[in-house]
């Protein structure tokens, strides 16, 4: 079994496991391999320590990140459709719950027409789940949490053992957009594999839209996302004991149109050298070289249809804002 039960929490009626594995281990062997690499590259999930969490959160608010508001209004617009796929047996279980909210509207509408439910938040980050569910068991006594501090294959991996035959996956955000294309299929179907033939998958999906939206919603004015970004830097000199001076590398958001995805990059402003005590090494940088640290893909309402084709999954709905920024997919097992 490769899960802890959280003993703080056990005096409520909250439940929560945390995946085991060494965490300092596995970031300081990514880190070695991605800055050894030609390309120089760091995984966005090392975006998500404590701070990084709540960096996140904020950006979520910015008047330039659209994605977040606009998903969550297509949520309320259409709630009453969404729960009427849903039986009282319905689990529902979330990637990447974070603090929840826009998927408070769906708890909230399940327990007015259900009056109780089985909630399955999954989270990379202990603090913001264990917050969270706190929450959500003040505010709506009638939920049972059962909550998973993990990454995604490893919650995939238990939910598939620990079968209900009655789930919802919701995994909302467009989060799907910071796979690599065919990691995105590989996940897409390893869902796939973890539903029952009446179980269902909704899904957020950002869409193709001008750069000059695009754009400012990954490097906002207020530079909240240059320092989530270089929070990765931060966390490296933490953790790995980094010689990282921050005031020499700068945040960059480009569109890829050919890959269409939204980048962002950490750049060097100067050629210099970087050491990091842990591997007792040094990293040389070029002026202008880059960190690439996120994608995040843009689809079409096609490229969705043919994602959902390929991994096993029949789009049953789906729901866009009034400009056709953000879409929201109700698949089931084909
Ligand atoms: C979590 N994910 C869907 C966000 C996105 O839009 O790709 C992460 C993010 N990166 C910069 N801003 C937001």
């Amino acid at each position: 079994m490769d899960f802890n039960t959280l003993t703080e929490l056990t005096k409520s009626r909250i439940k929560i496991k945390v995946s085991r594995h060494n965490k300092t281990e596995s970031f300081a062997e990514d880190v070695l391999l991605g800055l050894s690499a030609c390309k120089k590259t760091l995984s966005p999930k090392y975006l998500y320590d404590e701070i990084g969490s709540q960096l996140f959160e904020k950006i979520c608010d910015l008047p330039e990140y659209y994605p977040t508001r606009t998903e969550r209004r297509i949520i309320e617009r259409n709630i009453s459709e969404i729960i009427s796929v849903c039986s009282p047996e319905t689990e529902l279980v979330e990637l990447g719950s974070g603090s929840s909210t826009k998927t408070r509207l769906i708890i909230e509408a399940f327990l007015k027409k259900y009056h109780r439910l089985n909630y399955i938040p999954i989270d990379i980050s202990r603090s913001i789940l264990v917050e969270s569910a706190r929450f959500l068991q003040k505010k709506y006594p009638k939920i049972h949490i059962s909550g998973l501090v993990s990454d995604y294959i490893k919650a995939l991996n238990y939910l598939t053992n620990h079968h209900h035959d009655h789930k919802m996956i919701i995994f909302l955000g467009s989060s799907i957009g910071n796979f690599a294309t065919d990691e995105s299929l590989v996940f897409l179907e390893k869902i796939r594999k973890s539903l029952a033939p009446s179980d269902m998958l909704l899904i957020g999906m950002d869409l193709v839209k001008s750069e000059s939206i695009l754009i400012p919603a990954y490097d906002d004015i207020q530079g909240v996302t240059a320092k989530f970004n270089l929070n990765l830097l931060v966390r490296i000199n933490r953790e790995l004991g980094g010689r990282f001076d921050l005031d020499k590398f700068r945040h960059r958001a480009i569109f890829n149109k050919a890959q269409s995805r939204v980048e962002m990059h950490i750049v060097s402003i100067q050629k210099q050298t970087v050491r990091v005590d842990y591997f007792d090494r040094e990293f040389n940088f070029e002026q202008g070289e880059t960190i690439h640290t996120e994608n995040s893909h843009k689809y079409s309402p096609l490229s969705i249809t043919q994602m959902a084709e390929r991994t096993g999954f029949e789009v049953v709905n789906c729901w866009y804002d009034e400009n056709k920024w953000f879409s929201l997919n109700l698949m089931k097992p084909a």
